[in-house]
Order: C-alpha cells, then sequence, then structure tokens
C-alpha cells in the first residue's frame, strides 16, 4: 500500500503526517507494508526541512521530522501511490484537478478517517500560534489510526 499525504507547502502538515502516520503502522500493523510519502501543491519550499516549529512539536512527541525535504506533487504521483490524501478542501480540489478520470477516487480529505475529530480539514498552522501545531499533531494522530483500521479491513477483504 502506497500513500501519499498533501497539503500546500509540504513543510507543516503533510510531512507531519508522512512522520506520525509512518511511525504508527510500523509500532501498531507492522504486518502491513505501507509506503508512505508526502507532497505540496504550491512551490514555494521545494527542497526546505520542514518548518522549525513543525519539527520542535512533532519532536515532542516522539516523531522526527528533519530528514524529510519539501517537493511538489508529480504527475506520476497519482499513477504511483494508492491512496492521495489532503489535509484540506483546498488542496482536494487542487489535486482532483492534477488527477486523471481513473485516478480521482484514489485523492480523498485525510480527516475522513477521522470522523469523530469534529473538523473534516487539518487547518494550515503556518501563520497562527503554537497550538496550531499541537491540534496539528492531534488530528493527524486520530487520523493515522482510523488510516490505518481502514487498511487492516481492505487487507483482510482482499
Ligand atoms: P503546510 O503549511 O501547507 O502545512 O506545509 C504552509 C506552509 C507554507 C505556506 C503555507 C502553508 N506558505 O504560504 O508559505
Amino acid at each position: 500500500m502506497k500513500i501519499l499525504f498533501v497539503c500546500l507547502g509540504n513543510i507543516c502538515r503533510s510531512p507531519t503526517a508522512e512522520a506520525v502516520f509512518r511511525a504508527v503502522a510500523a509500532r501498531d500493523a507492522p504486518e502491513l507494508t505501507v509506503e508512505v510519502d508526502s507532497a505540496g501543491t504550491a512551490r514555494y519550499h521545494i527542497g526546505a526541512a520542514p518548518d522549525r516549529r513543525t519539527i520542535d512539536a512533532a519532536h515532542r512527541r516522539g516523531y522526527d521530522l528533519s530528514p524529510l525535504r519539501a517537493r511538489v506533487v508529480e504527475p506520476d504521483d497519482f499513477e504511483r501511490f494508492d491512496l492521495i490524501l489532503a489535509m484540506d478542501r483546498e488542496n482536494l480540489r487542487a489535486l482532483q484537478r492534477l488527477a486523471s478520470a481513473h485516478t480521482r477516487d484514489r485523492v480523498k480529505l485525510f480527516l475522513e478517517f477521522a470522523p469523530d475529530a469534529g473538523v473534516t480539514e487539518v487547518p494550515d498552522p503556518y501563520y497562527g500560534g503554537p497550538n496550531g501545531f499541537e491540534e496539528v499533531l492531534d488530528l493527524i494522530e486520530a487520523a493515522s489510526h482510523g488510516l490505518l483500521q481502514y487498511l487492516r479491513q481492505r487487507v483482510r477483504a482482499a
């Protein structure tokens, strides 16, 4: 199973999702073979490390984002990945425009996997205060557990 997480800059939300989901899957579902990556729909930060505040907030919960570097979504991603999970509706729409007819149903909102979260989008923390980074982590941890449940069911049904 190959999963791509997508936000705008690929320096806050989607690298967090990449690292958190990778860690949760390795710990809770070592029987699943998952490949995880992240990308942005905007080009501003290509090649950059994640935002310092994002690295620090994730580090406090035991996730290491420091090796990650930002990249932009490429046309080939829609062929390579089984699921392409957007952090918010703006990025969902951008992805749906880039996808072809036969890959469009691979694109979903990540928080579909956290139906009890009370929100359907991971808010952009870039221009907000420190609480935003904690909220991003809370939502991403919840959706990572939900995504793992969904993948386990898919494997069982296959
Ligand atoms: P991200 O956050 O999409 O979660 O990586 C942002 C990072 C940078 C900008 C916006 C959002 N920016 O406008 O530069």
